[in-house]
């Protein structure tokens, strides 16, 4: 093989729960923000399609993952579901919920995937946002009992913990940006969220290292390397603040057990820094972790400001850079986001040179793609697009490992065609297409190319 990767390299996908198990009211489970905001504001979910029934898995497990090993994953990410295994948020634990989630990881097991599991991606349970989400640190402590409750069920068998995925969107998108729930603009109130999930985080990690379970814990983290238009003063300064907010803000403590003195001091000026307890910093460094998830999808390329802010409007990221488009640039014009594959490969080597080259993962990276039934060909979608797209950022994680990054695998966003928040399945993600009809599960062209990859532990396309 051309491209070759280490034994024991890790080939398989991620999902979540929310996404993927539909049954959002069934099975005991309560309600999560998602469930909460679709009652309110339908419009805002694409074509009406809420997170009640997504890609069925809660009933379709064992057949997905007999599909899972006909794609020759040696392993899976999911997550729980908080609000499935502990409806009131804290307390009684629901019976139904841990026979599923049983019934899942050992089927996994049984088919020779190991099971890496996420405790929060992106369902805040309803009852935990009604006492203020993360901006209240009950919810912090909320988490941590949560977190150790999954120990306790399931880590004789689970041995690959993450403890968030892409902590920094439910920041953006709920306090920023108007994406998520509870859709507020407020910097403040977003550092605050932003600083309690970083404590979250390392009181589960705590809890976890404290009960001696065998395997390992990490968190995945979404980064997006920020890439200055030039090499101007001004041009760099805006990349690094751009890096500070959007990356340094969770990869610092996550792997150095403290945060960037200038992201505090930056807060600082600006006002916006959360309030702290002195009994945080040893917190916060006893999170640190041995395994980290890296999502992929795109860059952030900015430059210096050209405009003065308006002092009246909210303090916002884009008050120190503005967004910048690269002539030139490849895009996915579905989803909007630039494909520029070297990406993974600079992520890899700053992990390398400046964090002390950690265990690490790519654990997500994809490509939706809208209305792929136009690419059908006897009954299956030939997505030579998705298997370009995979081979191309393979080619820059194998130039990666053979530079002496600690990379140990490559998952795909995603398995099966799944239910993709405010986007519903107007962008298709999967190895396997969904008929949304029928459940029928089809196996697409980039499915079988990946099989063969895993299989071969590499490919030599050119
Ligand atoms: C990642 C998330 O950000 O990207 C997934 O972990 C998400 O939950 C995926 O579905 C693709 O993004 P989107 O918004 O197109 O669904």
């Amino acid at each position: 093989m051309k491209y070759q990767f280490p034994d024991n390299f890790w080939w398989g996908s991620a999902s979540s729960a929310l996404q993927t198990e539909g049954a959002s009211q069934l099975g005991g489970k309560s309600q999560t923000t998602w469930d909460l905001w679709y009652a309110e504001q339908p419009w805002r979910f694409h074509q009406g399609i809420g997170p009640d029934d997504t890609s069925t898995f809660y009933r379709h497990w064992r057949d997905d993952i007999a599909l899972l090993k006909q794609l020759n994953h040696n392993s899976f990410r999911t997550s729980l579901s908080w609000s499935r295994l502990i409806p009131e948020g804290t307390g009684a634990v629901n019976l139904e919920a841990v026979t599923f989630y049983n019934q899942v990881i050992d089927e996994l097991l049984a088919q020779g995937i190991t099971p890496f599991i996420t405790l929060f991606h992106f369902d805040m349970p309803r009852v935990m946002q009604e006492k203020g989400g993360w901006e209240n640190r009950e919810v912090v402590q909320a988490f941590s009992d949560y977190a150790q409750v999954c120990f306790e069920l399931f880590g004789d068998r689970v041995k690959h913990w993450f403890t968030f995925n892409e902590p920094i969107v439910p920041v953006e998108g709920g306090y920023l940006y108007d994406f998520h729930y509870p859709n507020v603009v407020d910097f403040k109130r977003a550092a605050t969220v932003a600083y309690h999930t970083v404590l979250a985080h390392a009181s589960a990690v705590r809890g976890w290292r404290a009960g001696q379970y065998e395997g390992e814990i990490g968190i995945v983290l979404n980064l997006t390397p920020s890439y200055p238009r030039s090499q101007h003063p001004a041009d760099l300064t805006a990349a690094h603040h751009a890096d500070l907010l959007f990356n340094r803000s969770f990869l610092d403590p996550v792997l150095r057990g403290e945060y960037p003195a200038d992201l505090v001091a930056l807060l600082e000026k600006y006002a916006q820094l959360p309030l702290c307890q002195p009994e945080d910093k040893a917190l916060i460094a006893a999170g640190k972790i041995d395994l980290l998830g890296i999502n992929y999808y795109q860059p952030r390329r900015v430059k210096c400001r050209g405009s003065a802010v308006n002092p009246d409007a909210p303090f916002m990221p884009e008050w120190l850079f503005d967004h910048y488009e690269m002539p030139g640039r490849k895009m996915n014009p579905y989803r909007g986001w630039e494909i520029y594959e070297p990406g993974i490969y600079d992520i890899l080597t700053n992990l390398r040179v400046n964090y002390g080259n950690p265990r690490c993962f790519i654990s997500e990276n994809g490509m939706g793609v809208e209305n792929e039934q136009r690419f059908i060909e006897n009954g299956q979608i030939k997505d030579d697009y998705r298997i370009d797209f995979v081979a191309e950022h393979l080619k820059w994680l194998h130039k990666g490992i053979s530079e002496g990054c600690n990379c140990l695998g490559y998952h795909m966003w995603t398995f099966i065609d799944n239910w993709s928040w405010c986007n519903g399945y107007k962008n298709r993600y999967g190895f396997v297409q969904l008929d949304l009809t029928t459940q029928k599960r089809t196996i697409k062209k980039s499915g079988e190319w990946f099989a063969a990859t895993a299989a071969h532990n590499g490919f030599d396309k050119e």
